[in-house]
């Protein structure tokens, strides 16, 4: 209600507004109507006067700084001669002047450690420092050229003075308003790499580039700004190696993890696991609320956020016959007892490195008879899977032996037309109509990790010790399937782990989170009480 001061009505109160003008003030400049910004050289003066000094860098190394190193000196000989352009990107607006929380592009992240919110607008560039060319940019001391073939720097918009008006005016920018970004050296001892003002970005890519037989490769997407800049040099330029080319490099960078990576992975599931564990607690609250679904979304969402930077991926809560969208990420669902509820999630730790984890649960703790015969098929497929996914074996061998089982099964319940090996065939493959997603995909910064890779290194690539991904099974009948029998429709199981292979063999990183269906079980019943 409004406050009226002087007990006149507002017909009679407000004083005459003159009529609105369209028009008359540009669009740009409109957020500023719903404040007042004082502006007067006194305020000015005031606001940036009167702060204490900034204390030195005392930012420690990254530990994974020595890794980045080798991954950039990986890159860069893939493309000697060649200037390497890297963007973490900058903000993507949500609306009007509100962006979405900033992630850096996954290439930034795995070549210079940043991870969280870091940093928005930075350039990761990789100087090319062959005897054709002499040295990069800036670079004489040797410490800073991190391989053979390239010098390292990062360019950033580095932390502005408090003299500023970006220092108390800029919302999306400013200290006053988003904090402190780091210092040149701030990053350059996180990172350990050599870091230069944004503000010199344009003439450091132009070197040499054209009759200098410099070649400038860009990350595609990953910021249209410096794109548009890359894309103003070499206009003239003879295409060469492409940017396509780049970006398969950095995504196939990524199909071997190394021990900090690893490390990194461990700490994304440890976490995950712990929040399939709070969302089993927050069942009760889930089959109480209208909307159960979101109950168990932002239970996960909120335990991503505590432990780790976000979720890796939105969130699928699905319950009974919604579990059966393999997508399914509404999650605006009831949840009730006597159905199976799939929860998809995965914690995204600082470092950006995500799980990737699917359990399908009784909503009241205890599997019916034909769930449970459902889910075993499905448990049986992973199984088939695990023993599959070693060295030696090729990564499409996964897929072979959970369809396999899966074929099997639908064949024993009188679900298939044909025969389960005709099934089988590629003419066949009659299955795929109850499970049309894959069984498997890299993980690590990426849910989908190493997308860009050609398939020889993909699909068809023999497994090796340091890959990391998912085998992830499943059968989905839909409510109005009429080529499987009542008891089946509205059933939905997926189970998902996320698998390291090692020297001898492979490791269920997500062994913790129990799968066997006594297990479930007996585990919901402990969180349960
Ligand atoms: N969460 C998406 C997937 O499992 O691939
Ligand atoms: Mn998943
Ligand atoms: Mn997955």
């Amino acid at each position: 209600m409004d406050v009226m001061t002087d007990g006149q009505t507002p017909e009679t109160s407000a004083p005459a507004q003159p009529a609105p003008q369209p028009g008359d003030q540009p669009l740009e400049s409109r957020g500023s109507n719903r404040s007042q910004r004082p502006d007067s050289r006194a305020f000015t003066e005031f606001i940036t006067s009167g702060w204490g000094p900034r204390p030195a860098t005392t930012a420690a190394p990254s530990p994974a700084a020595p890794y980045t190193a080798v991954r950039r000196a990986r890159l860069g000989a893939q493309f000697p001669g060649a200037r390497v352009v890297v963007p973490a990107g900058s903000f993507k607006v949500r609306s009007n002047d509100t962006d979405y929380r900033f992630r850096p592009h996954s290439a930034f992240a795995h070549l210079t450690g940043l991870g969280a919110e870091q940093e928005p607008d930075a350039v990761l560039v990789l100087h090319p420092v062959d005897d054709a060319h002499g040295d990069a940019p800036g670079g004489e001391d040797g410490e800073a050229v991190t391989s053979a073939t390239h010098r390292a720097v990062l360019y950033v918009r580095p932390l502005a003075g408090r003299d500023t008006e970006e220092f108390f005016s800029d919302s999306r920018y400013g200290e006053f308003w988003v904090g402190a970004r780091p210092t040149l050296d701030d990053l350059a001892s996180v990172t350990g790499i050599e870091t230069a003002h944004l503000d010199g970005l344009r003439d450091a890519l132009a070197k040499d580039v054209g009759e200098g037989g410099v070649q400038l490769l860009v990350v595609p997407d990953a910021d249209e700004t410096v794109e548009a800049v890359v894309e103003e040099i070499r206009a003239a330029e003879d295409a060469g190696l492409t940017d396509a080319r780049l970006a398969e490099a950095l995504s196939e960078l990524r199909l071997l993890k190394d021990e900090h990576e690893v490390a990194q992975m461990r700490e994304a599931v440890d976490a995950t696991i712990a929040g399939f564990a709070e969302v089993v607690r927050a069942l009760p609250r889930a089959t109480a609320h209208r909307r159960g679904e979101r109950v168990i979304e932002s239970t996960f969402g909120a335990h991503a956020r505590e432990e780790g930077n976000a979720v890796g991926y939105e969130t699928i809560a699905a319950s009974g016959e919604h579990a059966t969208t393999l997508h399914w990420t509404d999650n605006d669902g009831q949840v009730r007892a006597g159905e199976l509820v799939l929860v998809d999630a995965g914690v995204e730790v600082d470092s950006l490195y995500t799980a990737d984890v699917t359990r399908t649960l009784p909503v009241d703790g205890t599997f019916t008879d034909v769930q449970r015969r459902v889910y075993q098929a499905v448990l049986d497929a992973a199984d088939a899977a695990f023993a599959v996914a070693v060295p030696g074996n090729r990564f499409r061998d996964v897929h072979a032996a959970a369809m396999e089982v899966i074929a099997a099964r639908l064949g024993e319940w009188g679900l298939l037309p044909v025969p389960v090996e005709e099934a089988l065939s590629p003419e066949g493959q009659q299955h795929r109509r109850w499970m049309v997603h894959g069984t498997s995909h890299h993980l690590g910064l990426d849910v989908h990790d190493c997308a860009l890779a050609r398939r020889e290194l993909y699909l068809d690539a023999v497994i090796e010790p340091g890959m990391v991904f998912t085998i992830e099974p499943g059968l989905y009948f839909k409510s109005d399937d009429l080529l499987v029998p009542e008891e089946y429709r509205g059933i939905g199981v997926r189970i998902e782990d996320d698998v390291l292979i090692t020297a001898d063999g492979n490791e269920n990183l997500s062994a913790a989170l129990p799968r066997r269906p006594d297990d479930v079980e007996a585990w919901m019943a402990g969180l349960l009480g």
